[in-house]
Parts: structure tokens; C-alpha cells; sequence
């Protein structure tokens, strides 16, 4: 099996297109509502605001984390997915994590929540969530960020996967990318982004500067994507959308053994932090400042 990663060498990123068999996607998705009644997945809002449940954390964790329940071989024993992290990560690479997110349609979100939330940047739905069932991330659009942003203390050692269970079109919150924006290194929450006329996306750190197209990452059921951990990207939610269910999964190199992969090369070709050193709570934490949002004013 060829896969040359000439893309993510020069682009920080891979669109692998139908990877895994839709009937097993399929098959997935239904065991995921067998167990899941997605009508009965918020808390009252006198539970929420009583905090009850504030502690609880917001995103699948060790013990409770509904992927690893399920039936998902078709996937980590996939050839072309093994294949695809060994040429970046070399061969003693490791899962650090794998979970189900979940894109969440306006109309399966109760009004105090949207109203609560409007036109914040980042809508992880975690915290209004009945604690039991936050074994999948729920979210409503993200803006644009850098996988980094949970890992402030590492480097570019690690890649972040995405597999599309549905299909993903513009109306069900596609994936929005700036290819070349992993070259600036890491940066803090919020990045300086502009469209320009030709409608390119303008990034800039300091005084580097990158113009690149913006990739939307539509595809089938059982589409793969992989991207640099500095690469910027971010949903946008619409009015219209359709819930859409994805597998997310980190893999890391082992710092060991793997020198010299392809995502070192990679590394090699950024100008700018290799580390954010402080943990970015502006994006993670709080996910409020309303003004910040870039991604949801794109047309
Ligand atoms: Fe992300």
C-alpha cells in the first residue's frame, strides 16, 4: 500500500477520503443509538444552575468514554489508518486518546442553552449534559484553534485523526482548515485571521504571514482526515444543520524511537513556538468572549 504523505509534509495535513467501510460506520452509528437516547441528554436548567454537577468533567474521560465500549476493530485494526500514523509517526507510535464527538443540530438544544450560548466561540456542550452521558463531546461549533491548545507543556509529537461515521456535507458542520497554518508554530487563542479579497485566509504571527485557501472537509461516511497539531481549525454551526456523529482519535510518536518521521520533518519547516507553555484557558476554560468568534462570520 503506497500513501505518500506529501501533503502533510508541506500542507500540515492529509484528507484520506473513504477509508473505512460504510456498512461498519453504519453499524456503528446504530449501536451508538441503541444506547443513546439523544432527546434526553440535557439538564434541567435549575439543575445546571444549582452546579451540581459542575466538577463532573465536561468530555469523555478514562472509565467513562462510550467509544471504548463499542465494537470499533473496523477502525483501530484498519490497514490504511495503521499505515497512514506509521509513515508520520513512525512504527512504535501510540493512541493517547479516542472518542466519539458529536455535532449537535440547533433543534435538539433546549432555547435557554442557545440563548446562553450565542455567538460564543467555542459551544462544548459538556457542561449542560446529564454527567452519566458525557462519554461522547457534544459541541455546537468551535472556532478556529490549534489541537496544541489541550497539551500546552508538548511539542509537535502527536497528530489528531478524524473519521466521518455519516456523511458530512456543508449542512451538518464540515470541518473548516487552513492548510500551511501549522508553519507559524504554536500561537494563543484568539489567532489573527482575516479574509482577503480573493477570498484567502490571512494568517499572521508576529510578523510571519501565511495566504492560503480555506479547505472545508466534506466527505462520506468512513472519510479520513489527519492534521499537524498546530494546524488551525475550527465548525461553524448553521441554522439548518444535521447532528453529526465522528470518531476522533490523538496518536503520538514515541519520542524514543521515532526520530526522523515525517512529522519531525515537518517540525523542521515551522517558523516560530514549538510549545504554548501556558495552558490557553481563554479557548478552553471560559469560551465566552462573544466579540472573538472569526469562523462563524465566514460565508
Ligand atoms: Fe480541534
Amino acid at each position: 500500500m503506497k500513501i505518500n504523505n506529501i501533503n502533510f509534509l508541506n500542507n500540515g495535513y492529509e484528507k484520506l477520503g473513504n477509508t473505512f467501510n460504510k456498512k461498519e460506520c453504519w453499524r456503528l452509528i446504530k449501536s451508538i443509538h441503541k444506547v443513546r437516547n439523544f432527546k434526553n441528554l440535557f439538564l434541567s436548567k435549575n439543575i445546571w444552575l444549582s452546579k451540581k454537577y459542575k466538577s463532573v468533567k465536561q468530555n469523555p474521560s478514562p472509565g467513562r468514554n462510550l467509544l471504548n465500549k463499542l465494537e470499533t476493530e473496523f477502525i483501530f485494526e484498519n490497514k490504511k489508518l495503521k499505515k497512514l500514523f506509521t509513515n508520520i509517526l513512525g512504527k512504535s507510535y501510540r493512541i493517547l486518546d479516542a472518542k466519539l464527538v458529536m455535532g449537535v443540530p440547533e433543534y435538539m438544544i433546549p432555547a435557554w442553552i442557545l440563548k446562553y450560548t450565542k455567538n460564543n466561540h467555542t459551544v462544548n456542550l459538556g457542561e449542560f449534559i446529564k454527567p452519566k452521558l458525557r462519554d461522547i463531546t457534544y459541541f455546537r461549533g468551535i472556532d478556529f484553534h490549534q489541537d496544541i491548545i489541550d497539551y500546552p507543556t508538548r511539542d509537535a509529537d502527536f497528530v489528531t485523526a478524524y473519521i466521518y461515521l455519516e456523511k458530512v456535507d456543508s449542512k451538518s458542520s464540515p470541518l473548516y482548515l487552513i492548510p500551511k497554518s501549522h508553519r507559524l508554530g504554536a500561537d494563543y487563542y484568539p489567532h489573527n485571521i482575516k479574509k482577503n479579497n480573493s477570498n484567502k485566509m490571512v494568517y499572521k504571527v508576529g510578523k510571519q504571514k501565511i495566504i492560503s485557501n480555506l479547505e472545508i472537509l466534506k466527505g462520506q461516511a468512513g472519510s479520513l482526515f489527519i492534521w499537524h497539531p498546530f494546524i488551525l481549525h475550527g465548525t461553524q454551526p448553521h441554522k439548518k444543520d444535521t447532528a453529526r456523529i465522528s470518531v476522533r482519535i490523538l496518536a503520538e510518536k514515541n519520542r524514543r524511537i521515532n526520530v526522523g518521521c515525517i512529522l519531525d520533518k515537518t517540525n523542521k519547516k515551522i517558523v516560530g513556538k514549538n510549545k504554548l507553555n501556558i495552558y490557553n484557558k481563554e479557548l478552553n476554560k471560559e469560551g465566552k468572549n462573544k466579540k472573538r468568534n472569526f469562523i462563524n462570520k465566514l460565508k
